[in-house]
Formats: structure tokens, sequence, C-alpha cells
């Protein structure tokens, strides 16, 4: 990629597109090598790109959303029928709602190129639109926390939790972001605080233990996350930690809001307890930045989901509103029966 701060796209800042689709093949931002550096990595198959997802090359739910579009793409050009191109993306990031969205979307379009595309420039008019309705949530002054990455690098452009936070600061609001460490693949510090620094945005990167703390301390005012399925009760699956995070705000009698698209809703799987956790290789948790940190011989467990109950949920925003818990049979009946359309910005 050229110079960072001239790549944008639409006008959407100085964060270059997440991914991006290049004629016959997929180009994307390699997450797995920021902060130090900013490269991109191009998949020209669909087990190139299964390959960078698994790897974590590509991460966060909306962008996952595009891989699988695009990966359905290049199938579709190695001659391979797509319905089992969707079969292995699935089993690639098996929680993230949108890729299976992303995937199916492209599998029943005459042309899934064309498709990927027109899901990849939906996605940041969604993401300015969610973040439009999300505002409300962050006033002037606001200290908000914030768990793993949810910004620009999570989906094509601009983000979703960390989206409302751009659109605060770009309408001239003091915002202060605390950006969890996000153990072990350490999404809050590595990519989160990256975005932030780009964008000019006051933050500061604590352990994911420290949350208790701050928010004893009252120097919090609102919980922001993201996710990578809603089901049809409202529980929410999103990265290790966000249940602790939800008991936390409870207990403190703060705001637990989660952001995500539509496309991130999963009204056919009806509670939490009905998704599968993913769970990665143990070495994540036994090292840190390339160096063993246990004992030789220690065994880890690394989930990398947890739910939160819906009880636990102030509210989700979405590109079509602000939903309490209580709304959201609404938006599940409307999902299932897609009356939504297309270009999703309405409300
Ligand atoms: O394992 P990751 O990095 O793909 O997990 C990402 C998250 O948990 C995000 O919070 C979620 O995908 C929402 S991104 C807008």
């Amino acid at each position: 990629m050229g110079d960072s701060d001239t790549a944008t796209v639409d006008g959407t800042g100085p964060i270059p597109p997440t991914i991006e689709w290049a004629g016959d093949r997929v180009r994307l931002v390699d997450q797995r090598k920021l902060p130090e550096t900013l490269e991109t990595v191009e998949a020209r198959t669909l087990e190139e790109l299964c390959a960078l997802i698994e790897s974590m090359a590509i991460r966060g739910a909306p962008a996952l959303g595009v891989a699988g579009a695009m990966g359905v793409a290049l199938a579709r050009l190695e001659g391979m029928p797509v319905d089992e191109a969707v079969r292995r993306l699935a089993k690639t990031r098996p929680v993230a709602r949108d890729l299976l969205w992303g995937a199916r979307r492209a599998a029943s379009a005459g042309d899934p190129a064309e498709e990927a595309e027109r899901i990849a420039r939906e996605d940041v008019e969604r993401n300015r639109s969610l973040a439009a309705h999300g505002m409300a949530l962050v006033h002037d002054g606001a200290r908000v926390l914030t768990h793993c990455n949810t910004g620009s690098l999570a989906c094509v452009s601009y983000g979703t939790a960390l989206g409302i936070v751009r659109a605060a600061h770009e309408a001239g609001r003091r915002v202060h972001v605390w950006v969890d460490e996000t153990r072990p693949a350490l999404q809050g510090a590595r990519l989160t605080a990256w975005e932030l620094q780009r964008l000019g945005i006051s933050h500061e990167v604590v352990v994911d233990s420290a949350a208790g703390h701050l928010m004893a301390s009252k120097a919090v005012d609102v919980v922001l996350v993201g996710a990578d399925r809603v089901t049809a009760n409202g529980d929410v699956v999103n990265k290790i930690g966000t249940y602790t995070l939800a008991v936390l705000a409870a207990h403190h009698g703060l705001p637990f809001v989660v952001a995500a698209p539509t496309s991130t809703f999963d009204p056919s799987t009806p509670t939490g307890r009905d998704v599968t956790i993913e769970h990665r290789d143990p070495t994540e948790v036994l090292t840190c930045g390339g160096r063993n940190v246990t004992p030789q011989g220690t065994r880890a467990f690394n989930p990398v989901f947890d739910v939160t109950p819906v009880s636990l949920v102030t509210a989700y925003v979405t590109e079509v509103g602000v939903w309490r818990p209580s709304e959201l049979t609404d938006l599940m009946r409307r999902l299932t029966e897609e009356d939504f359309g297309e270009g999703a910005g309405a409300s």
C-alpha cells in the first residue's frame, strides 16, 4: 500500500480500506503486521483467502462479511461450486454471522464479484448511518470504554462502535477512549490504538482487568462494544471479555451498548447458548509478543468469544436505529421478512 495518509476511500479518512476486490483477486490490509507496518496482502484463490481469515490477517465481523462475499467471487473464478465455497468459508471463523451472510449473498447473486463490491460499498454507508444513530450516546466530555477492535479495520471503513466515537469526535465533542488491550490477540492495543492515533482521538490503553477499577473510580460513562452475532433473543456473542464488562457495567449502573449492523443479527439462532464458541490455538495465551510467558509444558484454554445475556444490554445501535432489548422482537421480525431492503441506510 502506498502512503497510508493519502489512501482514502470516499473521503472516509486517514485509514485505508481494509479489503477490496482487485479485478481477479482480493487485496487486504494485513492486520497481523499492525501497528509496526501497514502492508497489504493478496489472495488469488479461495484457499489463500481462507488461510488469511484463519490466521486473522483480516478479522472483525463486517470485514469478514465482505471477505466471505469476495471468497465466493474467487471460487467462481476458479470454477468451484459456490455452495462448496460458502461451506468452506463458514468454517474459517464460525461465530461471525456476517461471514456467512456475505458469502450467501454473493452465492445467490448472478455476479458474485459485483455483489461483493456492492456489499463493500454498503458497509461504509451503513457504518456512517449507524454512527449517526449512536452519537447521542456519546456526549461532550464522554469517557468511553471499548473492547477489541470495532473500527475501520473491523469493517471496510469507518467502524461500528468505534465509528460512533469517531462521529462524536468529528462533530467536535471531546471524547476519551479507554482501550482494552484485548488479550490474547491484542486487537485493542495493536489496532484500536493505531486507529485512534491516526484519527487524533484521545485514548489510553489499559489491561483488560483494569475495567472494574476504572468503573469504580467513576472514570467511565459508557461501555461501547461490537458483536460477532446477536441471537434472536438478544444475546450478544463477542470477543472474550465482553461478558465481564457487561456484568461490571450493570454493577456500576453504566450503560452497556452494543453497536452492530443488521447483518450481525441472527434471527435463526434462538439464544447465545446455541452458538458454538470458537477456540483458538493455546499458544496465543501462552505467549505475548512472540515470547513464552509461562513455564514450559503449561496448558492453556483459549475461547475467543463469550456470550453476554440480553438482560445486561442497555441498547443495540444499528444502521436502522437504536433498539432497546424490549424492541428486539420487532427488529428480528423485520430482518426475517427482510423488509429493510437494499442500501440499509434508512431509518
Ligand atoms: O476475533 P476478532 O478480532 O475477529 O473479533 C472481533 C470482535 O469481537 C469484534 O468486536 C466484532 O467482530 C465486531 S467488529 C465491528
